[in-house]
């Protein structure tokens, strides 16, 4: 599949490309206010998917729909569950047939402030993005024309379209709406965010030791986990790997200084995005903790901030209580998230 991706980028010119002089726009007319979290930035919205409530609720209802999957078991929401921060439970995720992935599936946690999309960082949009699932064999396995065939046979959907696009079902509309909808997705009302930013001291002294820890010159973990999001959205080798499996950046740069560096994850939501890392190889907090303690391997291209560390019992249960606090837990039972 990832070998795929330059016939699926070219299939997607073909598919959706429009004119730039003849901007599709939104039939529907309403607009749709984000609600932006408190010290958030307005996240970038394309010019030629602006956000309606009629999109959103098409793109939602897809999300949810295993219409999606070849043999109609799997949709997105599968692989990307509200109550583990739209990430799942599994090592790697389980598609069509039970067919084993490749990678961790990640959070979609405020995944409309990411400038580039896949560990790798080889999808440059999120309307891009949407249409990975479905060349993919392990994954939908289902060819977006036959996906965007099966929706025109359905008058609901047919309905829905022409309502949102002004347009029968198209492959075009189809990552337009679920892209708007996963635009909606965002997470910043934690118990962190209400201390820190809506100034609400709800911290508990663990918890803020743990993120003094977290900043500290030793620990080094916010030097890669930077900013509100908790990333610089950079790709890093931590040294997880003697020999990787899964060639990481490298895979999109086929540069070997890139091999093992994954895009940094944002930590937001992160106790209930279990387990982690690339391949899911880690299954606690308390185990990610330990890795970084140890240093990791000695690979060649591994991060200069990978050190290791001592920490003593105490400071790692703070470290984690710290990492707890990143929960929102409104944005994981969020109705308007929910089929
Ligand atoms: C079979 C499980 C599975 C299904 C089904 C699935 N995904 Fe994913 N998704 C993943 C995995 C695994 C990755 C990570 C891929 C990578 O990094 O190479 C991913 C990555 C993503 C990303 C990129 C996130 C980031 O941080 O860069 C987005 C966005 C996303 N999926 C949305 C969707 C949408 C929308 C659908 C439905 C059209 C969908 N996914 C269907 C497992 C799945
Ligand atoms: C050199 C940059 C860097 C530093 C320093 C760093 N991390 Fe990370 N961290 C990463 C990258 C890259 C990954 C993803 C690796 C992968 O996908 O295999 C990651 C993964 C994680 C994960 C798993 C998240 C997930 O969704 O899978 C947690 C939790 C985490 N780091 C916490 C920390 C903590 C705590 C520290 C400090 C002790 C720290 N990190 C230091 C770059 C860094």
């Amino acid at each position: 599949m990832r070998i795929a991706i330059p016939t699926l980028l070219f299939s997607f010119l073909f598919l959706v490309s429009c004119n730039k002089d003849e901007p599709i726009t939104d039939s529907s007319g309403e607009t749709y206010m984000l609600q932006i979290p408190q010290g958030f930035q307005a996240p970038e919205i394309p010019d030629d998917n602006p956000l309606t409530p009629a999109k959103i609720a098409l793109g939602k209802e897809l999300f949810y729909d295993p219409i999606l999957s070849k043999d109609n078991t799997i949709s997105c929401g599968s692989c990307h569950m509200q109550n583990h921060g739209f990430s799942d439970d599994k090592a790697l995720s389980i598609g069509v047939e039970g067919k084993v992935g490749e990678r961790n599936s990640p959070t979609l946690t405020n995944v409309a402030y990411k400038p580039h999309f896949f560990k790798d960082g080889g999808i440059p949009t999120l309307e891009l993005q949407i249409l990975a699932p479905f060349d993919n064999e392990l994954e939908f396995d289902l060819n977006i024309v036959d996906a965007v065939d099966r929706l025109k046979a359905d008058d609901h959907y047919s309905a829905e379209f022409l309502k949102v696009f002004g347009t029968e079902p198209s492959a075009f509309g189809l990552t337009r709406a679920i892209a708007a909808f996963e635009r909606t997705l965002l997470s910043g009302n934690s118990r962190f965010d209400r201390h820190f930013i809506q100034g609400r001291s709800v911290l508990t002294d663990a918890e803020l030791r743990g993120y003094e820890l977290f900043k500290s010159d030793e620990l080094q973990c916010a030097s890669c986990h930077s900013g509100i999001m908790f990333t610089d959205y950079s790709y890093q080798n931590i040294g997880l790997k003697e020999n990787y499996p899964d060639s990481g950046r490298a895979r999109i740069t086929v540069n070997q200084a890139d091999a093992g560096k994954f895009e940094v994850p944002t930590l937001r939501n992160v106790a209930v995005t279990s387990p982690y890392m690339f391949d899911g190889s880690i299954e606690t907090l308390d185990g990610v903790i330990d890795f970084f303690a140890s240093g990791g391997t000695n690979h060649p291209n591994k991060s200069e901030l990978i050190q290791g560390f001592e920490i003593s019992d105490q400071e790692k249960a703070d470290l984690i209580a710290f990492l707890n606090s990143l929960t929102d837990q409104s944005f994981l039972s969020n109705q308007e998230f929910q089929p």
